[in-house]
């Protein structure tokens, strides 16, 4: 997983984004269960979140997404060739929300799979089509980070329920030649020695929902706060480093960091670790909570939006999550 060195690129066109229409204040989290709105946001930076309907799906949001990204890249769907979703809260086990959205945004002639690698599924998946672009498999792909956690929250959880919040962002990826622009570099991990700190019990093939073997089990998030708080900060901290070294570049040529929007005091924590002032990270946590793939392209999406990512600019992503996983990519963009 080194730097990369061919001269065919996977370059980011354009960004799109998708969160849930309802706002929650962390106020409305005091009726609920034992907290404050000042808790809340000392302890993660976050002061509301988006909470989907039923209606807004893991796909709905996606195709949302993925449309928009389309629209502002003015590509055909029909031109599409890969339909790429990072998600853990699909709408089924099986198919995969990457079909459903094929169908929803009429990809016609578009292959499709999703990536399972929960808060870091947007570093995977954009890994995996620059990958497919950079090989000549294919000639362009959406990549489209999305997840719908409050629909498997305890809400009378209070260490849990408070930190999700429902989204996605779609990035438009195509091969370009002779260009400095697209992936630079990734890297990759997992510890799965740690899949006990954060996960849903019931539901997959372990715990079938309504088998026997799922009896006294939850298929709500279950969270080591504590654990995983260390972990991140640490994966951030060292995923950056490395995809920074891997490159040639050094923390002071990275004009924008955008993390996986989790925690803000993680956030903190992990760029100065790195070595990154506060005005070269980008935070929205406030806003939306921990949308898991959701959070990096919606992110991205927001940080375009702004005037922080420009053209040509050297972004820095990472993610960590549910595995445990991690990685990091470096982008011109
Ligand atoms: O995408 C990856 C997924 N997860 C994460 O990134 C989460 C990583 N972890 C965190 O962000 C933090 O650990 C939390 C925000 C979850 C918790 O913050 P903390 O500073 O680590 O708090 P804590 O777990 O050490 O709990 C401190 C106290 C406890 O009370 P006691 O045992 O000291 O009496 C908790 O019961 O805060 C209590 N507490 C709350 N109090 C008010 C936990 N949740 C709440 C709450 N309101 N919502």
């Amino acid at each position: 997983m080194g730097a990369r060195a061919m001269s065919r690129k996977a370059v980011i066109e354009s960004v799109g984004m998708a969160v849930a229409e309802r706002v929650m204040p962390n106020s409305e989290f005091e009726a609920i269960v034992e907290t404050s709105d000042e808790w809340i946001r000392t302890r993660t930076g976050i002061s509301e979140r988006r909470v989907s309907s039923d209606e807004e799906t893991c796909s709905y949001l996606a195709a949302k997404a993925a449309s928009q990204a389309l629209e502002r890249a003015s590509c055909d769907p029909n031109d599409v060739q890969m339909v790429v979703v990072a998600t853990v809260t699909g709408d089924y086990i099986f198919p995969s929300t990457a079909s459903l959205v094929q169908d929803m945004i009429g990809a016609t002639n578009a292959g499709a799979f999703d990536v399972g690698a929960a808060c870091a599924g947007f570093i995977y998946s954009a890994q995996v089509a620059a990958s497919m672009i950079e090989s000549g498999t294919i000639d362009n792909a959406l990549v489209i980070g999305v997840d719908v956690l409050t629909k498997f929250v305890d809400w009378s959880d209070r260490s849990t329920c408070i930190l999700f919040g429902d989204g996605g962002g779609a990035v438009f990826m195509r091969a370009q030649e002779n260009t400095n622009r697209g992936l630079i570099a990734t890297v990759m991990n997992s510890d799965g020695s740690g899949a006990k700190h954060i996960k849903i019990d019931v539901g997959g093939s372990l715990h079938a929902s309504g088998s026997e073997s799922s009896k006294g089990k939850s298929c709500h998030i279950f969270m080591e706060g504590r654990e995983v708080y260390r972990f991140a900060v640490k994966a951030m901290g060292e995923s950056c480093c490395s995809v920074l070294e891997k490159a040639g570049v050094s923390a002071d040529e990275v004009d924008l960091f955008v993390p996986h929007q989790a925690n803000l005091r993680i956030i903190e924590a992990a760029s100065q670790r790195i070595g990154l002032p506060p005005e070269k990270v980008f935070v929205n946590v406030q806003k939306y909570g921990n949308m898991s793939a959701g959070s990096i392209p919606v992110a991205l999406y927001e940080a375009e939006q702004s005037g922080k990512l420009k053209k040509g600019g050297l972004v820095l992503t990472v993610g960590f999550g549910a595995g445990l996983v991690w990685g990091a990519n470096l982008i011109r963009w």
